[in-house]
């Protein structure tokens, strides 16, 4: 497959899980955490299809989208490995979807940062609330869901506490 298809295919997921994990998460109280900004795409969309929830930002740096940047309030700027357990410390039992999109060019570093960041989740999310990834995160006290629209298990990944 090539890698434009394969691309087309991962966002795709990505567009299917956020838009169930927005309904899902109708009735549950709580913020909204978007891990990786990068070019602001997933929050552009996240802000769309929640609107009047509040939604905080994670990354390294800002270089999105003008049109898609978080106020300085909501953005947390600096490692995962050190804003997530802050972040967890601030919201106990507070958030309702977690969306995780930290995958970069390199596997291995890929997959160790999904193993340290997974259980830094589990202490925020609230009763019912969503972890979305592009990694597979196994988040302690979440059960992984199926994908909607018959995606192939893999394609992106749902747990739901
Ligand atoms: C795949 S991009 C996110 C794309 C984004 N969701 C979008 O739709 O445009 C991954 C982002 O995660 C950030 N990132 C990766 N590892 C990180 C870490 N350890 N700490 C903070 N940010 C990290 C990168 O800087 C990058 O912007």
């Amino acid at each position: 497959m090539s890698r434009l298809h394969s691309f087309i295919q991962r966002v795709q997921a990505q567009l299917a899980c956020l838009d169930e994990a927005a309904r899902l998460i109708k009735d549950v109280p709580g913020v909204v955490l978007e891990l990786g900004l990068g070019n602001g795409r997933t929050y552009d969309h996240l802000r769309e299809i929640l609107p009047g929830r509040e939604i905080f930002v994670f990354d390294r740096e800002i270089a999105a989208h003008p049109d898609s940047r978080p106020d300085a309030a909501h953005a947390l700027l600096g490692d995962f490995r050190e804003t997530i357990p802050a972040a967890a410390k601030r919201f106990p039992k507070q958030v309702a979807l977690i969306h995780g999109d930290i995958g970069s060019g390199n596997k291995e570093a890929t997959l160790a940062l999904a193993r340290t960041v997974a259980p830094m989740l589990a202490p925020m999310l609230a009763p019912g609330g969503l972890v979305v990834s592009d990694q597979k995160l196994d988040v302690p006290g979440t059960t992984p869901m199926k994908l909607p629209q018959n995606l192939p298990e893999g394609r992106y990944y749902m747990v739901r506490a």
